[in-house]
């Protein structure tokens, strides 16, 4: 579907043929459209109608600085979960104003960036975090505003790889802690207590777990409100699926309706941190068929792209719709293993996928968008992809090729005295 269509047996992307951008850039490539990632977004931001809200794009989808520059042109804030994420925002030109710090891990020296910056809030998860930002904020003679991650314990029904606000997961505070824990927060001289967090997972295909989530923090902010606690803002976290071939998620509208259908009057700012949901559908990766291989059990296409472009299927078994660029309508169709070049079982792009396929032809990996190229690695030092945005009928390469002197750049070779050696 839209903006990836085929028109005349051709797979487009907005108004430029995919294969063009193959042969221009070369494969694999991650091609991108900014019409469908502004409508991503637009889509979230305008069911919020009159409501005070901030959508935190969350960076770890996809962190490329043209997509960050994107969303914060559009108005977008960010959720970043370190100083890598952080610096790029603000590189691309994200409002600092605009920035949530997520993760379980932050390090003093990512605090004091975030301080340096002047960043909208903190989600802390444990009593450790909290004690170890007051000193870095007092060193620096700050007031860091935190919100507690807490952990509302549902059962978001999703991969459990993916999957974060159960009690046995290490995300967040224990439910029942959390109050203890804000009472706690008020001594610290160093933090102001401004909102409160959730996030319970990613790849949520249904409303039930999101509701059930927010219906316990909804408790848990009027409580605090009762207790003299000021509480600003309520983030519900990020976890909205997307269509990657048989789901059927809910829309950013109707999400953001059910929320702001249980908050009602309240007053607080909301803030949401969609990742895939922003940016999933709105990219493809577009590989090149190397060799067909038949053997008498399996047919396999071997294709230049691999697990270290793309982690998802060998990570998680996830799906991802694979399609010819051309079509052909008079090809011979048979089932294919559509794995990559890496010396690895589990590099695998699809599994038992019917194509009618030649040596030479492109294929496009679709909803590739999110968690795609910002988890790729150089495993067997393969330089990591291109990145393409297209733009109407233009194309705009956001990333070069690595190549491999930039990825072998920070290697030494150490003067060896061992003997034999020198
Ligand atoms: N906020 C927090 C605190 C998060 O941990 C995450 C994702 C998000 C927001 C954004 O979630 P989203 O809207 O994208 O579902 N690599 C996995 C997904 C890991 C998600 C980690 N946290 C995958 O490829 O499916």
């Amino acid at each position: 579907g839209w903006p990836f269509d085929y028109r005349s047996n051709r797979l487009w992307g907005e108004s430029v043929p995919l294969d063009r951008i193959a042969e221009e850039i070369g494969t694999p490539c991650y091609v991108y459209s900014r019409a469908a990632l502004a409508a991503a977004y637009e889509a979230f931001d305008a069911a919020f109608g009159g409501r005070d809200h901030l959508i935190c794009y969350a960076v770890k989808a996809n962190s490329n600085l043209a997509i960050l520059n994107l969303f914060a042109r559009l108005g977008s804030g960010f959720d970043i979960v370190s100083g890598g994420e952080l610096q790029r925002v603000l590189k691309a030109g994200g409002d600092p104003q605009k920035i949530v710090f997520s993760g379980v891990g932050k390090r003093p020296d990512e605090m004091r960036a975030a301080l340096d910056a002047g960043i909208f809030c903190f989600n802390v998860e444990s009593r450790s975090e909290l004690e170890m930002l007051d000193r870095v904020a007092r060193e620096v003679k700050k007031t860091a505003p935190v919100s507690l991650r807490v952990n509302p314990d549902v059962d978001a029904k999703t991969h459990p790889y993916i999957s974060t606000g159960l009690k046995e997961n290490k995300f967040g505070i224990p439910f029942e802690e959390a109050e203890s824990l804000y009472a706690l927060s008020r001594q610290f001289e160093n933090l102001r207590i401004t909102g409160l967090d959730c996030h319970i997972g990613s790849q949520l295909t249904e409303l039930a777990p999101f509701a059930e989530a927010c219906g316990k923090m909804l408790e848990l902010l009027d409580r605090l409100q009762t207790q003299g606690l000021e509480i600003d803002h309520l983030d519900l976290g990020g976890g909205l699926g997307i269509r990657y071939s048989g789901e059927s998620p809910p829309s950013a509208r109707d999400y953001v309706n059910a929320l702001c259908g249980q908050i009602g009057q309240r007053k607080q700012r909301v803030l949401i941190e969609p990742g895939r949901a922003l940016v999933g559908n709105a990219g493809v990766l577009l590989t090149r068929v190397e060799y067909l291989k038949h053997s008498p059990h399996r047919n396999f296409a071997i294709v230049d792209a691999a697990m270290n472009d793309l982690m998802r299927p060998a990570l998680y078994d996830a799906h991802h719709e694979i399609v010819p660029v051309i079509s052909k309508n008079d090809g011979n169709v048979k089932t294919y293993q559509v794995v990559g070049p890496v010396c690895e079982t589990g590099d695998f792009l699809g599994h038992d996928r019917d194509l009618a396929l030649s040596e030479g032809d492109l294929l496009a990996i679709m909803s590739a968008g999110a968690y795609g190229m910002s988890m790729s690695s150089n495993y067997n030092t393969r330089p990591r992809a291109a990145e393409v945005m297209i733009d109407g009928d233009r194309i705009h390469v956001i990333r070069e090729r690595e190549s491999i002197d930039q990825l072998i750049a920070g290697e030494t070779i150490p003067s060896w005295r061992t003997a034999g050696l020198d």
